[in-house]
């Protein structure tokens, strides 16, 4: 069937906007209602035989990976190895014993990554692969493709494959979670209970949309960007400055915050917007201490924070960015729109071609 954009100005904007929509239709597809347990269909799969996994991807769907080690290791306790496709491969990793090989990809056909499984298949117990494209040659290859279920995405630019990749990341690690005993019958049901409430939260998340787009307006001059993030906001933070470098063009490179200090603080002068992402959890103080450091050498801090983290850390910051309270697994899912919508404006701001940026390919089928 033929996509059009359905009113929006460009595809990525549409797919943004779609977000609540797709990931309420994959939430549906693995935990199917009336219960808390998370189902895999047609599988025998039971992570409680399961030592390590390792996880494997290219672009975006590599920093889902990275997102994802966060929570299979957390909440599943399972140890867990990632890596870009690219250089996985050369460097002839071994594959131990009762270990499970997982592929993410959009496409399902990123030559690198397919290279990646090829290198896996028969040396890992199985090859599991989260697709968006079913008869891709990575879900044909794999023992079990998971579909993301986020339908076409036409934007060169990846949005709505993103947070559906993690959303069904997160419902595989609560089913390791559940096979490895990990997490208890209450936090299981905690879980369950937040994914579903995940596309109102989506919702309330893409209302900062003007606010995000004043924001931008101010940013399309600017040469040079740092995206900050501690634990799960750390990948969100990489997937910022990539989405903003693919469209807008402008240099962008993220960081851990408590790295700051260890190189990238040479950068901060007035001249450097400095994006934080930043929910109120455990982890906040140090992440605000890290953007005090920022803000002490005058770069312009963008704040992305719950209500209670702005008005705890206000002073001084460039902007704020108001996203709806969120249960803390699923934060970086729903920080992926202002990540997003930051690019988009910034990127319409300068008059890019935002569906099609230059060099850019969709699907990479070349190595
Ligand atoms: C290309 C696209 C990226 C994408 C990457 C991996 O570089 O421009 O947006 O993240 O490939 O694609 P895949 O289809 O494997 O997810």
């Amino acid at each position: 069937a033929r996509v059009d954009k359905g009113g929006h100005r460009h595809f990525m904007a549409k797919e943004i906007a779609e977000q609540p929509t797709v990931i309420a239709e994959s939430i549906r597809h693995y935990l199917p209602a009336g219960g808390d347990s998370v189902i895999l269909p047609d599988t025998d799969l039971d992570f409680a035989a399961v030592d390590r996994l390792t996880m494997v991807a290219c672009g975006t769907a590599f920093y889902a990976c990275l997102t994802a080690k966060y929570w299979f290791e957390q909440l599943a306790r399972l140890p867990v190895e990632v890596d870009i496709a690219s250089e996985f491969r050369y460097r002839e990793p071994p594959i131990p014993a009762r270990s499970l090989a997982l592929f993410v990809s959009q496409s399902g056909e990123t030559a690198d990554t397919l290279a990646a499984l090829r290198y896996c298949a028969g040396k890992a117990d199985r090859i599991l692969s989260v697709v968006n494209v079913p008869e891709s040659s990575i879900a044909r290859e794999s023992d079990l493709a998971l579909q993301i279920h986020a339908g076409p995405e036409i934007g060169v630019a990846s949005t709505k494959a993103f947070t559906c990749q993690l959303a069904v990341l997160l419902m595989l690690a609560l089913k390791a979670a559940a096979d490895r005993g990990t997490l208890s019958a209450d936090q299981l049901a905690d879980h369950a209970a937040a994914l579903r409430g995940l596309p109102s939260v989506l919702n309330a998340a893409l209302d900062q949309n003007d606010a995000i787009r004043s924001a931008a307006g101010r940013l399309a001059q600017s040469r040079d960007m740092l995206f900050l993030g501690r634990g799960l906001m750390y990948p969100l933070a990489l997937e910022g400055a990539l989405k903003l470098k693919e469209i807008s063009y402008i240099h962008a490179e993220a960081y851990a915050s408590g790295e700051l200090k260890h190189g990238p603080i040479a950068l901060i002068d007035d001249q450097m917007p400095v994006v934080v992402f930043a929910p109120r959890d455990r982890l906040f103080d140090k992440t605000v201490s890290n953007m005090q450091e920022v803000m002490a050498r005058k770069g312009k801090v963008i704040l992305v924070s719950d209500a209670d983290g702005i008005a705890e850390a206000a002073e001084g910051l460039w902007a704020g960015i108001h996203m709806p309270h969120v249960h803390e697994s699923l934060a970086p899912i729903v920080y992926a729109v202002p990540a997003q919508l930051l690019a988009y404006h910034t990127a319409v701001a300068k008059g890019t071609d935002v569906d099609q940026p230059r060099n850019l390919a969709k699907s990479v089928t070349v190595e």
